[in-house]
């Protein structure tokens, strides 16, 4: 499908999706969503996609907040109907995607931008890289989920703080409050977020899938994590993936998984 907003390339199992909206620092308008939910859908269940690596184009935001230029006039039941409608076919959908989603934050990523980031399974940022939740600033509270994970990242108190004071954090603030996983030099940034994909596709698939839905769990509390990781742990014995892992360990050989 030909995207207008974003940019996606699968190379090497791997699928690089940029958010394209330089002149607007990548800000989310509707457009950019829908495109994100399709490409995701698309991660989702093609086998041939083993990772996404997400980033934002330019050098100077990964994403600058949701399009503020197209809320400005909503009512209370608009703004409820768009967080629900984006949560789930975006936020969520990254959240839960079978495949390893990695931000790779190359600038500003603030408001639905830090969502954005927050929503994947692994965060690095470039050292000058900044992030925050401002929406108190704009008369709002984040509503693509950020209240709930930022939380989960870094604790009550630390997101209560980041989102009441609408304050922007550097990189190395965000590294060591547990925001993000790792911080590098821009120029190392993508080559960063490559290798920890690559280390991840040399691994079974359906034992990463069944990982990622697991951890997910123990955040949801709708559902039983550790039950849910029984069945998950039992479930891998049936695949050909389990066979071949320990049949090459037992042979003293690399295995090669075949994602069945
Ligand atoms: N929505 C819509 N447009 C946005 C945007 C957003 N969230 N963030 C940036 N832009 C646009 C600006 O309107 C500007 O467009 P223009 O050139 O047509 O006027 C362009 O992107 C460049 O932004 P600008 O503000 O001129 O850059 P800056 O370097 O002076 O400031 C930021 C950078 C990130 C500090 C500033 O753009 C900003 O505060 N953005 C909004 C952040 C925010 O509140 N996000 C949460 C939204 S819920």
């Amino acid at each position: 499908m030909a995207y207008h907003n974003i940019i996606s390339e699968l190379k090497e199992q791997l699928l690089y999706v940029t958010i394209n909206r330089e002149q607007k620092l990548n800000a989310l308008n509707k457009e950019t969503l829908a495109e994100l939910a399709e490409v995701i859908s698309y991660a989702d269940e093609e086998d041939e996609v083993r990772g996404v690596l997400l980033t934002g184009a330019g050098e100077k935001a990964f994403v600058a907040g949701a399009d503020i230029s197209e809320f400005s006039d909503y009512t209370g039941a608009q703004g409820e109907e768009l967080a629900r409608i984006g949560q789930a076919r975006v936020f969520d959908a990254i959240s839960q995607c079978s495949k390893p989603v990695v931000a790779a934050i190359n600038g500003f990523a603030l408001g639905g931008g830090l969502e954005l980031a927050m929503a994947c399974h692994i965060r690095i940022a470039a050292d000058h890289a900044k992030m925050g939740l401002p929406e108190v600033s704009l008369g709002l509270i984040p509503g693509y989920g950020g209240t709930q994970r930022l939380t989960q990242l870094v604790g009550k108190g630390r997101a209560i703080e980041l989102i009441a004071t609408a304050d922007m954090i550097s990189a190395a603030q965000a590294e060591k409050i547990g925001l993000v996983n790792h911080v590098v030099a821009a120029s190392e940034l993508i080559a960063k977020a490559e290798e920890i994909l690559n280390k991840i596709k040399l691994r079974a698939p359906l034992a990463v899938t069944a990982a990622i839905k697991s951890v997910n769990a123990a955040l949801n509390f709708e559902v039983n994590g550790f039950e849910m990781e029984i069945k998950e742990f039992g479930k891998c014995f049936n695949t050909l993936d389990f066979k071949e892992g320990t049949t090459a360990f037992l042979e003293k050989r690399k295995p090669t998984f075949s994602g069945k």
